[in-house]
C-alpha cells in the first residue's frame, strides 16, 4: 500500500517516517524545494529528540522517498498549515484546500484523502467537499503530538479517525493502528474536527486560569506558586502553572476557531485567549516594576532568555518572547537582548548565540523558556537580577510572575 504525505513540516515529516517504519511505502511531498533537497541529502529539517534515529531507520527500510511532486497512490495524508484569520478568528483552510486540489489533479477514483491538519468543525463539509470532483474518500485524522515528545507520542497516543462511512473509517484506523499502541477511535468527520479543537481549547482555558491567578496574586502581593501548590493538594483540583504566554501552532491558534465560528457562544474561550495573549505585556510591566525597584533605567542591559514557544525545541512560531518583543517595540526605544540555544539563525535584533556572551552584556535576565540548558547552568545567573516567568530558579535574587 502506498501513501503520499503532503507537507513535510513538524507533523508531516515524523508522520511519514513513522508510516515508513511501520512497513508502508511512503512518498513525502513538500512544495518547498529546500526541505526536499535537505531530506534527500539525509539531513533532518528540525530538532526533535529521536527524530534522527527515526529518519535513519526509515531510510534503511527503503520505504521512503522525498519529492516536490504529488503521486498517484491509494492514500494521501495532508499535513499542511492551518492558521487563523487574525480578523475573523476563523480557520484559514487555504493551504488544505490547495493541497487537496493538487492531490485531485493526480489521484484516481477510489483514493482516500486523509486530512491531518487541524480544522474547525464543519470545515471539511463546507470547504473541502465542494471541490471534490472525483470518487474519493475523505477522512479526518487530527494529530495530537507535542513537540519535544513527538516520537514517543506518535507511537503511544490514541488517535481519532473521522469518516462518513464506518468501513472507510475502520480501514484508515487499521493503518494508524500499525503505527501506534494507543486506541484508534472511529467517529464522524465533524466530531473528529471538533475533538481536536476542543482538546487544545481545554488546555488554553486551563492555562488562562493559572495566568489570571498569577495576575491576581501579583496585584495583591501573594505567591501564586504557593497558592497553586497548596490548592493542588485538594483531591479534585489540578491547576496548571502560569507562564509568560502561549505560543506554537496549536494552543495559541486552534481555540480562536471556535471564537470565530461561534462568537456569541464562545465567551469563556474568547476571554481565556485574551488572557493568554495579555501575558507577554504583563511580563513587560512586571519587569519595568523590577527595574524601578532596583533603580535601573538602562533597558539595554536587560536580556530575554529563550525565544522558542516551549522548552527544548527549536519552534519559535507565535512564541511569547516574540509577542513580548512586539509590545516592547511600541513602548521602549531600547531593544532588549535575546538568546536561545536552539535558534541558530538571526531572527530578531540583538540576538546572541552564546550564553556566556549574552550574560556578559546583561544585568537583568528574564527567563522566558525553561530550556534544560538554563536549569543546568542556573549558577551563572547568581550575580544577575532575575525575572523568572517559569518558576525554575531557586536563587535568592529572583523575582517571579
Ligand atoms: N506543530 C505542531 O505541534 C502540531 C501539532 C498537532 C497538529 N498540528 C497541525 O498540523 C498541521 C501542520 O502543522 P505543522 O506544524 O506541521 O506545519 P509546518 O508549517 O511545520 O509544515 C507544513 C509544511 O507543508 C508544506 N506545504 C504547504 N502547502 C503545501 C502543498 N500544497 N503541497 C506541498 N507542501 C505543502 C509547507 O512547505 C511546510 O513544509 C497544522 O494544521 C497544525 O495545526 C501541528
Amino acid at each position: 500500500m502506498k501513501i503520499n504525505v503532503i507537507g513535510l513540516g513538524y507533523i508531516g515529516l515524523p508522520t511519514s517516517l513513522t508510516m515508513a517504519n511501520a512497513g508502508f511505502q511512503v512518498i513525502g511531498t513538500d512544495y518547498n524545494k529546500k526541505i526536499v533537497e535537505k531530506l534527500n541529502k539525509g539531513i533532518v529539517t528540525f530538532k526533535e529528540d529521536g527524530l534522527e534515529d527515526l529518519f535513519n531507520n526509515a531510510i534503511k527500510t527503503g520505504n521512503i522517498t522525498f519529492t516536490t511532486e504529488y503521486q498517484k497512490v491509494d492514500y494521501y495524508i495532508i499535513s499542511v498549515p492551518t492558521p487563523y484569520d487574525k480578523f475573523s478568528k476563523k480557520v484559514d483552510a487555504t493551504y488544505v484546500v490547495n493541497a487537496v486540489k493538487d492531490v485531485l489533479n493526480v489521484c484516481e477514483d477510489g483514493a482516500t484523502i486523509i486530512i491531518e491538519s487541524t480544522v474547525s468543525p464543519g470545515t471539511i463539509e463546507k470547504e473541502i467537499k465542494p471541490i471534490i470532483n472525483k470518487k474519493v474518500n475523505l477522512v479526518h485524522a487530527p494529530e495530537r503530538i507535542i513537540p519535544g515528545n513527538m516520537i514517543y507520542e506518535l507511537k503511544h497516543n490514541s488517535r481519532t479517525i473521522g469518516a462518513d462511512s464506518k468501513e472507510i473509517g475502520e480501514k484508515v484506523a487499521e493503518i494508524y493502528g500499525k503505527t501506534t499502541d494507543g486506541e484508534v477511535v472511529v467517529t464522524d468527520i465533524k466530531s473528529a474536527e471538533m475533538t481536536k479543537v476542543v482538546e487544545n481549547t481545554f488546555r488554553a482555558v486551563n492555562i488562562a486560569f493559572a495566568n489570571e491567578l498569577a495576575k491576581i496574586c501579583s496585584h495583591d502581593g501573594m505567591n501564586v506558586y504557593e497558592i497553586i501548590r497548596i490548592c493542588n493538594k485538594h483531591p479534585r483540583v489540578n491547576i496548571l502553572n502560569p507562564g509568560p504566554g502561549v505560543g506554537g501552532h496549536c494552543i495559541s491558534v486552534d481555540p480562536w476557531f471556535l471564537v470565530g465560528d461561534y462568537p456569541q457562544i464562545a465567551q469563556l474561550i474568547n476571554a481565556a485567549m485574551h488572557i493568554n495573549d495579555s501575558m507577554p505585556e504583563f511580563v513587560l510591566k512586571r519587569v519595568s516594576e523590577v527595574l524601578e525597584e532596583n533603580n535601573i533605567t538602562d533597558y539595554s542591559r536587560v536580556g530575554l532568555y529563550g525565544l522558542t514557544y516551549k522548552e527544548n525545541v527549536d519552534d519559535y512560531r507565535e512564541s511569547p518572547t516574540l509577542q513580548l518583543l512586539e509590545h516592547q517595540k511600541e513602548h521602549l526605544a531600547t531593544p532588549l537582548k535575546v538568546y536561545d540555544p536552539y535558534i541558530k539563525e538571526d531572527i530578531v535584533s540583538n540576538q546572541y548565540h552564546d550564553l556566556h556572551e549574552f550574560l556578559k552584556d546583561v544585568d537583568v535576565v528574564i527567563i522566558m523558556v525553561k530550556h534544560q540548558e538554563i536549569i543546568d547552568n542556573m549558577n551563572l545567573l547568581k550575580d544577575k537580577i532575575i525575572f523568572d516567568t517559569q518558576n525554575v530558579c531557586q536563587l535568592p535574587n529572583v523575582y517571579k510572575l
